[in-house]
């Protein structure tokens, strides 16, 4: 186990190139070097582009195929040749490849990460036990694959605490500042944490995993200076919503009492940016959804 004392100790050998802590808002940005997994997407590339803009540097890890959506996102953000902003091969589920894009952080920007954003997700639909009466008045049954729950459970809890855990390691590395803390964990659960829907039994499941992780990670880290939280989105126009049909976006949209839209990825990378500046956040989930109360 890693005890705070000992994080201290080896701080001034590992980080001696380190900046000084500080609490001027920009500096902070500055000052963060992330890691965002998911980040081609989504709500981690709305972050990931937030966090460079402000001055963050930043690797990506992301699945292998999404290099070429990687590239689309270097250009929107304009980073030009500048370092700021890294890709790493990652699967969240594999120590190898986690360990390998906190690596890139280290050689690239000469720091270890003081914040880390799970983005990296699926949200697959699936019934428990759905049963269809045919026309024929015969019934057909349809069971929940139990390959595709653990799947779920796989990547979006395992991978999310494989990240987390992997992150928290190195920011023990780094030297604490005024507050004594050395980095961030920033979780992404959802709404289906507390209202699933028909057929979100593994999605809904696997985030209320993640919000449960909250309050025992915080504790957890809290001698060696890490913060977790965790946001729980509404509905978000990301590519994991834009592939539903229109009808069906303008039903979903009707949920939302105010305000009544989607929202936009820029207001969870937004979100995350608060929880960057605000130190006295620790160990709560909080809900970024316009009031929504999902329905069965
Ligand atoms: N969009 C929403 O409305 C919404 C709402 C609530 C919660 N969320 C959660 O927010 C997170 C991001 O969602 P999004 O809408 O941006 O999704 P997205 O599909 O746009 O992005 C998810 C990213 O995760 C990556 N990914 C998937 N499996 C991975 C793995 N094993 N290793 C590494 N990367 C992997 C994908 O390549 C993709 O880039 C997810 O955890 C999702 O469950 C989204």
């Amino acid at each position: 186990m890693l005890l705070a004392s000992q994080a201290h100790s080896s701080c001034s050998q590992l980080q001696s190139n380190q900046q000084p802590p500080t609490t001027d808002m920009n500096m902070m940005f500055q000052n963060t070097v992330a890691i965002i997994s998911g980040g081609v997407s989504g709500l981690g590339a709305a972050t990931a582009s937030h966090l460079v803009k402000h001055g963050a540097r930043v690797v990506v890890a992301d699945l292998p195929s999404s290099i070429e959506q990687f590239e689309r996102l270097r250009s929107s953000i304009g980073v030009g040749d500048e370092k700021v902003l890294q890709f790493a091969e990652t699967d969240v589920t594999s120590e190898e490849d986690v360990v390998g894009a906190l690596n890139v952080a280290e050689r690239e920007f000469g720091e270890q990460v003081n914040l880390a954003v799970n983005c990296a997700g699926i949200a697959p639909a699936k019934k428990t036990l759905s049963i269809k009466q045919n026309d024929d008045g015969s019934t057909t049954s349809r069971l929940h694959p139990l390959s595709d729950f653990t799947k779920t459970l796989e990547i979006n809890v395992a991978g999310t605490f494989n990240i987390c855990r992997l992150s928290a390691e190195r920011m023990s590395r780094r030297c604490p500042d005024e507050n004594g803390l050395r980095g961030l964990i920033v979780n992404t659960a959802s709404v289906a944490a507390y209202d699933g829907q028909v057929g979100q039994v593994a999605y809904s499941a696997s985030k209320g995993a993640v919000v449960g992780m909250t309050l025992p990670m915080a504790r957890d880290l809290a001698g060696v200076g890490v913060r977790v939280m965790t946001i729980a989105p509404g509905l978000f126009m990301t590519p994991m919503l834009a592939g539903l049909p229109e009808k069906v976006h303008r039903d979903l949209v009707k949920l939302v009492p105010c305000p009544s839209r989607l929202g936009d990825p820029v207001e969870y990378a937004t979100l995350v940016g608060s929880i960057v500046q605000n130190p006295y956040l620790n160990g709560e989930v909080i809900r970024l959804d316009g009031a929504i109360r999902m329905p069965p």
